[in-house]
């Protein structure tokens, strides 16, 4: 893993989006997987700017997010589908024919969630996928204790999730109980994945799965079996990691080891 700490949530996000937008100018069709929730908030916003500034092109990107509540409709305020749209899609040329997100309504999330599988397959797998970290350690929505082999699929929220999650809600009871999300296993067969965390609620969790052992109770300890994971981090939610001064010296030396590292 790469880890690079960058001091505030305004440099991880610049930073982030950075390395997105390096990835799209390289492959212009690229199929990028997408996370919600607070913290890539401003990496979009940086998107956003670097497509009208800059140009970047989201014509021939394809993309698919990770999760969406069970029981919500596209359009519903919570839904992630819509969060997609207010942050990032409707801001940019995307093509809403290669924009996927898992949807919340579906009558038969199990036949959906094979679908979701197949058209990720039909898509050529994702380049690049962007991840969040659960105050649990989750990536996507799954939940400790989940598979490192789990494809798509109907997931039931942990309780911490759903107390985190309660602040977009009005009630903690209107959170829902149970969302579609990727596996772990499908998350692993990503190209490239990039994990961003920010302030010091995700120290503890940023600490375990970087540094702690590789266990489905951590499910982002699961990266550690990828070959090629790159972490953003601000300086709060990297406080509890030991290597930071080794993390920092590869950052700014990162010309003598570039090659090695293939990037
Ligand atoms: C959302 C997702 C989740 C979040 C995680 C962190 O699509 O997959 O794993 O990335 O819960 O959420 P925030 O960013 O709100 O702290």
């Amino acid at each position: 893993m790469e880890i690079i700490i960058t001091p505030d949530y305004e440099q991880m996000s610049k930073t982030s989006a950075r390395i997105i937008a390096r990835e799209i100018k390289k492959k212009h069709d690229l199929v990028l997987g997408l996370a919600t929730g607070d913290t890539p908030v401003e990496t979009y916003q940086e998107l956003v700017k670097i497509h009208k500034e800059e140009g970047l092109d989201f014509s021939k990107v394809t993309t698919f997010n990770l999760d969406e509540y069970i029981g919500l409709a596209p359009l519903h305020k919570n839904s992630y589908n819509l969060f997609m749209w207010e942050n990032l899609f409707k801001h940019i040329n995307a093509n809403s024919e290669n924009v996927y997100v898992p949807q919340g309504n579906t009558d038969d999330p199990e036949e959906f969630s094979q679908w979701y599988e197949e058209q990720i397959k039909k898509a050529g797998g994702i380049d690049l996928q962007v991840l969040g970290i659960g105050g649990d350690g989750h990536i996507a929505f799954n939940e400790p204790g989940s598979s490192f082999a789990s494809r798509t699929r109907v997931k039931a929220l942990y309780k911490q999730t759903i107390e985190d999650n309660a602040r977009f809600f009005e009630k903690v009871e209107d959170v829902p109980r149970f969302a579609i999300t990727m596996g772990i296993g499908t998350i692993l067969e990503a190209r490239k994945i990039l994990l961003i965390a920010n302030g010091e609620n995700k120290a503890d969790v940023c600490a375990q799965f970087i540094e702690g052992p590789v266990s489905s109770q951590i499910t982002a300890s699961a990266l550690q079996l990828h070959s090629y994971v790159t972490v953003v981090l601000d300086e709060p939610a990297a406080s509890k990691l030991t290597r930071t001064e080794y993390y920092n010296w590869v950052r700014d030396n990162k010309h003598l080891v570039q090659k090695k590292l293939g990037r």
